[in-house]
């Protein structure tokens, strides 16, 4: 293979300066999925959230906290000192910081300065979810929590997981707009030789990006076609990826016979929350809670589900894992170019940059960007 001209390919660096990836700074000015309620209890739990060390618990009331996990004195982390009552002693020297990370004990002097502690991290539990504030803490809003009322709702039935992925949390984001890949990465789990060539619509608006796949009629692979009974060949499976936050992904998919009148088919939805929270820039805390509007009572039917994703799931963990070890290498003359199905995933990234670094001169959204003309130019 030939290398692109110099103009072609300075024009294709330029275009991926103008996108986040895995070197932009955090977007601070945001809430972010920091555990499942369930992970929080009167044990100090450690966690590093958009590269922000935290120190999370219960008070003796149930009320959820989170402070930085260092120190005000020594900087030792908090996490590895004692939960007393509603506070924490450092395990260093025995400062002792109350619920709203203020300093009431010094153990070596009479009494305490004033005014000094550590940060408090504003929480809210919203359905499986602990979320955290990660900006200034007059303007944490829960208004701007991402909404999921179905995960609160008793019409669904959910599960959840969790992976640690040595991976950035932007290629996730990416990973999940574009499907194209459940045909190669997922070819022997949920992915059919038909998903890659199904016809797609895009929806942008600023924040929001949503690319829905039509693969009709089409043969399910057992993770659908067994808790559906759709285990033939003229099944609809219809896939919506929507990008709604930094800190949250949402895929929806509906299925149903494409031979029954649409007013006399059932029709079952699977939706599912990917909250990719970042940690550092390489890797990414992710969070999965997957539900379904069928079957709620039938358990057997959530656990051959959640086995059947998991193993779906690692896959892109382990295909990620392995993107990110090429992406975190300092090579200047890498370049990459987009094409028509990664329009959203485009927009989303250009999104993502523009929160970030506000001064940014990055473009506004201009529908797709994939450039057809330069695709073609640096083809070998
Ligand atoms: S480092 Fe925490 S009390 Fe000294
Ligand atoms: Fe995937």
């Amino acid at each position: 293979m030939s290398l692109p001209q110099t103009s072609l390919l300075r024009a294709s660096q330029r275009a991926m300066r103008q996108m986040a990836d895995r070197n932009t700074p955090f977007i601070k000015d945001e809430w972010y999925v920091v555990a499942f309620v369930t992970e929080i209890g009167r044990a100090l739990l450690e966690r590093t959230i958009i590269g922000q060390r935290l120190v999370l618990f219960r008070t003796t009331r149930g009320e959820p906290v989170a402070l930085e996990d260092r120190c005000a004195h020594r900087s030792y982390p908090l996490s590895a000192g004692k939960l007393d009552g509603d506070t924490v002693i450092c395990g260093y020297h025995g400062m002792r910081f109350d619920k709203v990370g203020d300093c009431i004990e010094v153990p070596s002097q009479a009494t305490c300065p004033k005014g000094i502690g550590v940060r408090r991290y504003p929480l809210v539990e919203r359905g499986p979810f602990v979320w955290g504030w990660f900006g200034a803490e007059t303007e944490a809003d829960p208004g701007r929590i991402p909404a999921t009322p179905w995960l609160e709702s008793d019409q669904w039935v959910s599960s959840q997981d969790y992976f640690h992925l040595p991976g950035n949390y932007v290629s996730l984001h990416e990973n999940l707009l574009d499907l194209t890949h459940l045909t190669y990465v997922h070819a022997g789990s949920f992915g059919t030789p038909d998903y890659a060539r199904a016809p797609y619509e895009v929806e942008s608006s600023d924040g929001r990006y949503r690319i829905t796949r039509s693969v009709v009629p089409t043969r399910l692979p057992p993770v659908w076609a067994v808790p559906t009974g759709l285990g033939h060949d003229h099944a609809a499976r219809i896939a919506t990826s929507e990008f709604v936050a930094p800190g949250l992904h949402v895929v929806s998919v509906t299925f149903y016979d494409t031979e029954l009148a649409p007013d006399k088919r059932p029709e079952f939805i699977i939706r599912t929350c990917h909250v990719p929270t970042p940690e550092t820039h390489g890797s990414t805390h992710y969070f999965i809670v997957h539900s379904r509007d069928f079957a709620q009572e039938d358990s057997s039917i959530t656990e051959f589900m959640r086995g059947q994703l998991m193993m779906a799931f690692r896959e892109d963990v382990e295909a990620l894992t392995k993107l990110e070890q090429v992406l975190a290498e300092d090579d200047p003359e890498r370049y990459e170019i987009s094409v028509a199905s990664d329009a959203p995933a485009v927009a989303m990234r250009r999104y993502l940059l523009r929160r970030a670094v506000p001064m940014t001169d990055a473009p506004a959204d201009r529908g797709t960007v994939a450039n057809s003309d330069l695709h073609a130019s640096i083809r070998p």
